[in-house]
């Protein structure tokens, strides 16, 4: 048991504890209550013991009023969801956060396919199945950068996480909907915060007849009768920018929807980019934690095409856009993978890792999810390697960072984002680390505007006086 499970009784009358992946947001329930008005929702099909904890009619479910006006502006209210009785193919569940609703699935004998854009969300999954018993290989997983031809079976059932993004939410109905027929059953669940005013508008436009359930515990269901569809292209096709580096010619990325920052660089990410020392190092070995679609460590790479770049993400579709990405500009990038941030490389090993970190865990901005990264990223620098992150100012990277690097520089900021550059990783061998020091003072030509938080000497972290990055909050730009 560890701080970040829980309990919960399922409609079938068995108890199981979910864990949250990663273990971090101690204190947050890892599901919603979404979630668990799918679960009361699907009782029947889970196997509901009668006189059960969740054995409610639902009418009961419906226990507080339809939902706000800018909720429901398009939206007509049942006056209870409507049995949900699917067939006899397998249930499909598409953006599981943790695992819950599959572990439900599955151990009701359902053999669920788990279909989601994050590997974490995919360990989570496979984590909370064999905890509770389950062999992870009853289900089938597949993510959204995979073909949905890798589902050969029939779907009898699809639930769906509404995503924050109106256009991943838009990929997810056209990557799902070939697969369906007009007897599958679609329940699209969602937190009220999340939705968009045109939410119903745009399932009935793309997907079929919705319905939708009363509001509750801030949670809503929309019901779906799905059309029969032929695959629709524009869904589920990547968008384009350019961005303007001062390079020979603009830049052009691209994104599949609902990637960080899909149709524009982000305003943190040009920051950290503008911040970074003119002269980039020859040869160096270089790593983008959580790269997204690849914009920073690309435009490194075409700044200085000696360096060696490697790039690490958590969503099949950022990668994905980055290794478009490179292709397009045919320059290639030493490694692209999936992964926990720099879980995957030997200590000692880079000489930059460049980052605008993962600042959420599931939904909620979450300081935690990017300090947990600088850790690893400091016993992965070389001696006289350096981090340079960017964050906004709502959350204080600082005294974490100087927890773990000698030397945390403000190199840059802007109303709502700041850059740090920092030398002196405390796991770096000894004589690493005084070199370091030294090769920070000697070799690295700030932009005007930086400001050294070292304390004297370079070889203790300033925690009598640190900088103050707190002023201005400001809020997040897009989601990661
Ligand atoms: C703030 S975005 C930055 C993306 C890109 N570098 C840019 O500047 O546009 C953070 C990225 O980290 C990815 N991410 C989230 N958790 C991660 C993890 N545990 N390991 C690696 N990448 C992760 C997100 O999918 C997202 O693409």
């Amino acid at each position: 048991m560890t701080p970040t499970s829980r309990e919960i009784a399922l409609p079938g009358g068995q108890t199981v504890r979910i864990e949250r992946v990663p273990q971090t947001g101690a204190g947050l329930l890892p599901w919603s209550a979404a979630d668990e008005y799918v679960l009361r929702t699907l009782a029947g099909y889970l196997g509901e013991v009668p006189g059960g904890a969740s054995d409610e009619p639902a009418d009961e479910l419906a226990d507080e009023p339809a939902a706000s006006a800018a909720e429901t502006a398009e939206v007509r209210t049942s006056p209870a969801p409507p049995a949900v009785e699917p067939g006899e193919g397998r249930p499909l569940v598409l953006g599981d956060s943790f695992g819950l609703l599959t572990v439900a699935l599955a151990l009701a004998g359902r053999r669920p396919i788990h279909v989601t854009d994050s590997a974490l969300a995919q360990s989570a999954a496979r984590i909370n199945l064999e905890n509770n018993g389950v062999d992870p290989s009853v289900v089938t997983f597949v993510d959204l950068a995979q073909s949905p031809d890798e589902i050969s079976d029939p779907i009898s059932l699809v639930v769906m996480k509404i995503s924050k993004s109106v256009q991943r939410m838009k990929y997810e109905i056209g990557w799902v909907r070939t697969r369906l027929t007009a007897d599958t059953k679609v329940i699209v669940s969602g937190m009220t915060k999340h939705l968009s005013p045109n939410t119903r508008k745009i399932l009935e436009e793309h997907w079929g007849t919705t319905t939708t359930s009363r509001v509750h515990k801030k949670s809503i269901l929309f019901f779906v009768e799905p059309r029969e569809f032929e695959m629709n292209e524009k869904l589920v096709s990547s968008v384009s920018y350019s961005v303007d580096l001062g390079l020979a010619e603009p830049a052009v990325l691209e994104s599949f929807p609902g990637v960080f920052s899909q149709d524009r660089m982000d305003v943190g990410t040009r920051l950290l980019l503008e911040s970074l020392p003119e002269e980039l190092p020859k040869e160096a070995t270089i790593i983008d934690l959580g790269c997204g679609n690849g914009i920073l460590m690309l435009l490194l790479k075409l700044r200085e095409p000696s360096l060696k770049v490697h790039g690490v993400e958590d969503s099949f579709l950022a990668l994905a856009s980055a290794e478009r990405n490179f292709d397009e500009h045919n320059v290639e990038a030493e490694s692209l993978e999936i992964a926990d941030g720099v879980e995957s490389f030997e200590p000692e090993s880079a000489d930059w890792i460049v980052t605008n970190p993962p600042f959420h865990a599931a939904t909620a901005l979450n300081m935690e999810e990017a300090a947990r990264h600088f850790r690893p990223a400091a016993k992965v620098l070389r001696p006289g390697g350096k981090l340079f992150v960017v964050g906004t100012h709502g959350v204080d990277y600082s005294p974490v960072l100087r927890s773990i690097f000698a030397t945390v520089r403000s190199i840059g900021k802007n109303k709502r984002f700041r850059a740090f550059q920092c030398d002196g990783s405390r796991f770096v061998r000894r004589d690493g680390f005084e070199r370091a020091a030294q090769a920070s003072a000697a070799q690295t030509t700030p932009p005007s505007n930086a400001t050294d938080t070292t304390s004297p000497g370079g070889a203790k972290p300033n925690t009598a006086n640190p900088e103050p990055v707190n002023e201005n909050p400001g809020s997040v730009d897009g989601q990661s």
